[in-house]
């Protein structure tokens, strides 16, 4: 009998899942919150992530119970683990992905490096940090943060006020703003039994907060970029018991030093280029890594993979009425649409190019996402 896996949310990271587990013969089936969510191929069960019955319902006869995000409460995941469910990543990983100022407490006493940063509670907290911290700072919610909600770039600890009033008692994040030549992503994949495989360091550039490109590996990585990054990677990822697949944001400061930003444990927006241009997916690689299964090797299969984000959708008309155009123009890209609604900065796709060629392959990635804007 196939083995059976329940993915929590019905987003494009789900959706993705999909054809990765139809290759690999397992019983994908998907909990959503509606029939028309991205990954509607396999949903199987409408519920609410926040219900520990609509959970119990769905997850009580699968294999393995894993993400499509971050969002189900630790109340919720623990009881479900204490009702047998087998659960990965587990709660006492997921946790610190779900709460930035428990990662940084958590990656700080693993002498992993970060940003300088504080828990605050009031503006003069903040502004006793920001005095410190040559008068800036990046203000964050603990909880609840995506696509750069819930970040604040903060001068003068008064015009936060605002969100002390919203955080009701919850304690804020604030780091010191770093001086950053770019972001880099390192993923990696672990099996509960310990097994562990990360493909190379990305480069992505964020527009307002957003991921919009990928390049894999990042440029100029080979060597100690890459050897920090998959070290630290992989020392996050054994040490909290991280298991599937864990992405790990960094900062490459403008003096050199590797510091993390953030984690997410599911697949992520800075590996979607593996479905294209890896030899395991990160999505074929996640499933695999909850259900325990030995991994797929993870080198690249081109040069270079570039990912670009199709944010927001067409204006006018839909995505589809522009397919024939795209396709025919830029026959060498892959095009991956998530049935989305468009909306302005909402992700509803993403292309990826590969090649021996980083400037080709940019370029042609860049010019078959354009044919979905506006
Ligand atoms: N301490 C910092 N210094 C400088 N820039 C920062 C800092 N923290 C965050 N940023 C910028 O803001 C972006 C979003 O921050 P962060 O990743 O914490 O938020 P998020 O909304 O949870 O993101 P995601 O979309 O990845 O879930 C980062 O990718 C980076 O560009
Ligand atoms: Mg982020």
């Amino acid at each position: 009998m196939s083995k059976s896996v329940g993915v929590v949310g019905g987003g494009q990271l789900a959706r993705m899942m999909i054809p990765a587990a139809v290759n690999l013969g397992l019983d994908i089936r998907v909990l959503a919150e509606n029939e028309g969510d991205p990954a509607r191929l396999a949903v199987t069960a409408i519920g609410s992530h926040l219900s520990v019955e609509d959970l119990l319902r769905f997850g009580k006869d699968v294999d393995v119970l894993t993400f499509d995000h971050e969002h189900v409460p630790q109340a919720v995941l623990r009881e479900l683990v204490a009702q047998g469910v087998n659960v990965q990543p587990g709660p006492d990983a997921l946790q610190f992905a779900q709460n930035k100022l428990s990662m940084r407490r958590r990656l700080a006493e693993l002498g992993v490096p970060i940003p300088d940063w504080a828990g605050v509670d009031t503006v003069d907290e903040l502004a006793a940090f920001l005095a410190d911290h040559g008068g800036a700072g990046v203000l964050k919610t603990a909880t609840g943060g995506y696509d750069g909600k819930g970040v604040r770039v903060v001068r003068d600890a008064a015009d936060a006020a605002d969100w002390f009033e919203a955080a009701n008692g919850e304690t804020l994040l604030v780091e010191e703003l770093v001086d950053f030549r770019r972001e880099l992503a390192q993923l990696v994949a672990r099996r509960p039994s310990g097994e562990i495989a990360y493909w190379p360091v990305v480069e992505s550039l964020q527009r307002d907060g957003v991921c919009a490109e990928v390049i894999a590996p990042a440029p100029n990585s080979a060597g100690r970029i890459a050897d920090v990054a998959a070290d630290i990677a992989t020392t996050v990822a054994e040490s909290l018991g991280v298991t599937g697949v864990l992405a790990v944001e960094l900062f490459e400061t403008t003096d050199d030093r590797l510091l993390v930003n953030e984690l997410a444990m599911r697949p992520h927006n800075t590996g979607h280029w593996s479905i294209d241009g890896s030899t395991t997916s990160q999505f074929e690689q996640h499933l695999r890594a909850v259900l325990d299964l030995p991994l797929g090797a993870t080198g690249c299969r081109d040069d270079w993979s570039v990912m670009v984000n199709v944010l927001g959708g067409p204006l006018e008309g839909s995505i589809t009425d522009r397919y024939d155009v795209a396709c025919a123009e830029q026959p060498t890209v892959k095009f991956h649409f998530y049935e989305k609604a468009p909306r302005p900065g909402r992700k509803v796709g993403h292309v990826t190019s590969g090649g021996d060629d980083l400037d080709d392959a940019v370029y042609r990635a860049r010019a078959a996402a354009a044919f979905f804007d506006n």
